[in-house]
């Protein structure tokens, strides 16, 4: 596939996409108003914006209208929804300046999505919600698909973040000291392919692929929205892009939900990229 040798594929916004788009907008706005909110960098102190950020988030994660929008987008776009698996779509912020960079609004480093125990056959997908431009998306570094960087990957583990820092986002507001896999030199951003399509159009590329948040130059806040697939195919035969450089321990594959039902992989198939720290770290079921 080619996804799996580095392509990156986008497609137009299709009536689920839409929705989607909508949906989260419509959560947004409500959380916001009366303000723009991409301009409430403008009008609020960062430690209020965390807060209703804090709030706002989870309720889109766990909105049961964008599982099934996500659903429909999928099925609209060709996948086969009985081997098509997805995790709950994430809403991401990245304010202008340094205005709020850490904690729930986290203005990611270079890294692999590989690095964080996502399986090598993730496909990450990528939306803007509200018009964009080259000031304001995320950048992928394509030099580095095939190119190893020294990284800090071996001190993560999935289960142990999990515990530790995912829940503790909203408190890390100036700065953040969760450890996260990182690039131990510097990385050569240039050249790189910024993400710019309109709102409800999706950008899909490899977990594999180094990407970052573009420092935002613009005046205005970016709304976007991401979520990973994983083919069931590919789980059961470990298809996916080459593990070049990444050492963490754990695995996230737990998190994927049939695209029909809901449902999670089946245990035999999970059990598959288990690497015992399950056992150490996850309290028995
Ligand atoms: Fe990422």
């Amino acid at each position: 596939m080619q996804l799996y040798q580095g392509a990156i594929f986008s497609h137009a916004p299709c009536a689920n996409a839409v929705k989607l788009c909508e949906l989260a907008r419509e959560l947004i706005e409500d959380a916001f108003g009366p303000l723009d909110p991409r301009e409430v960098q403008d009008a609020m102190p960062p430690e209020q914006t965390a807060e209703i950020l804090s709030v706002l988030k989870p309720k889109f994660i766990h909105h049961p209208k964008a599982k099934e929008n996500i659903q429909g987008m999928l099925a609209e776009l060709g996948c086969n929804l009985e081997k098509t698996y997805f995790d709950v779509p994430r809403l991401r912020t990245a304010f202008p300046g340094n205005y709020l960079k850490s904690g729930i609004a986290y203005a990611f480093h270079p890294h692999r999505d590989t690095w964080y125990s996502a399986p090598f056959c993730q496909i990450n997908w990528w939306m803007p919600l509200y018009p964009i431009s080259s000031e304001n998306c995320m950048a992928i570094h394509p030099q580095y698909w095939n190119k190893p960087i020294p990284n800090s990957s071996h001190q993560y583990n999935y289960y142990r973040w999990n515990q530790q820092s995912r829940y503790n986002a909203a408190q890390h507001l100036k700065s953040d000291t969760r450890v996260q896999p990182r690039p131990k030199e510097p990385v050569e951003l240039d050249p790189q392919f910024r993400l710019v399509c309109e709102p409800g159009a999706i950008y899909q590329f490899s977990a594999a692929q180094l990407h970052s948040t573009v420092p935002n130059t613009s005046n205005m806040t970016r709304y976007s929205v991401d979520f990973r697939t994983v083919h069931l195919d590919d789980v059961w035969t470990r298809t996916g892009a080459p593990n070049i450089d990444s050492a963490c321990t754990g695995t996230s594959m737990g998190d994927f939900l049939k695209a029909t039902d809901f449902s999670q992989l089946p245990p035999e198939a999970l059990a598959f990229y288990q690497d015992g720290t399950e056992c150490q770290l996850c309290p028995p079921a």
